[in-house]
């Protein structure tokens, strides 16, 4: 579904990302993770295209993304969940809603999306009205992901979803994201989180330094000694 062969990026003569390939096939949760700094939001920017390339190509569903703007990235089908809360604080939750389907010209469509959406969250129903920058860090976190899920994407980037929340709140989270996935939703999920995310996924990359350094199915992973000491504080 989404091929990212061989791509580099920098920020001026910082060095991001090195020559990263990763695949997420149709139907699979793939994990992305690394530490601070490693490059886990780059990669998601530049196959969003809000970071450009210095080197490689990304395809999704067989169709080269290189040359796409952003906005055009969402109408093919992938919608990125920006990390940190980055919900737009003085609107409310129905308008930021309203945001994440922006663009579409079939109002039955996003109607019927936004139930489904309810579906999902049922807490952003009741707070329709208020203000998104007075929501607690967990219901900004759903509205992040309820917006995203408004272009109707066939493939989700989520960017750092258990950040600053309690183990109670990522675990509310990452049952919802396991909801999505059985609906069909493909996810590449970035984390620091090792041990939610290699427990959510069927495959995993870890990124150091810009480049992949390991990569394998999350459960071999998860038995593997150096991600155990490194990653899983064991
Ligand atoms: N806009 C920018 N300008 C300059 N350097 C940047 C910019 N964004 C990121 N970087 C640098 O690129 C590198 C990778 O950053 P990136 O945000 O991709 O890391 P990350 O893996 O997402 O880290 P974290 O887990 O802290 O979110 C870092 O060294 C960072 O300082
Ligand atoms: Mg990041």
């Amino acid at each position: 579904m989404l091929d990212v062969e061989g791509i580099s990026a920098a920020y001026g003569r910082i060095q991001a990302l090195s020559n990263v390939s990763l695949k997420v096939s149709a139907g699979s949760i793939v994990a992305l993770l690394g530490g601070n700094g490693a490059g886990k939001t780059t990669t998601l920017n530049t196959i969003s295209r809000l970071v450009p390339l210095t080197a490689g190509s990304i395809r999704f569903e067989g169709q080269p993304l290189n040359r796409l703007q952003s906005h055009h990235v969402v109408k093919a089908g992938i919608s990125q969940v920006p990390e940190g809360r980055e919900v737009f604080r003085d609107m409310s939750v129905r308008e930021n809603l309203d945001m994440g389907a922006y663009g579409r010209s079939d109002p039955a469509g996003v109607r019927s999306d936004l139930d489904r959406v309810f579906g999902y969250f049922p807490v952003l129903r009741d707070r329709l009205k208020q203000k998104a920058g007075t929501l607690s860090g967990g219901e900004q976190q759903m509205l992040l992901i309820a917006r995203a899920l408004m272009a109707r994407p066939r493939l989700l980037l989520l960017d750092e979803p258990s950040l600053g929340l309690s183990p109670v709140l990522v675990q509310k989270i990452f049952d919802i994201i396991a909801r999505l996935h059985a609906d069909g939703l493909s996810i590449l999920l970035v984390e620091q989180n090792a041990a939610v995310a290699l427990a959510a996924s069927q495959y995993a990359y870890i990124l150091e330094n810009g480049e992949i350094v390991l990569e394998g199915a999350s459960d071999e992973l998860r038995q593997n000694e150096a991600i155990k000491r490194t990653y899983l504080g064991s």
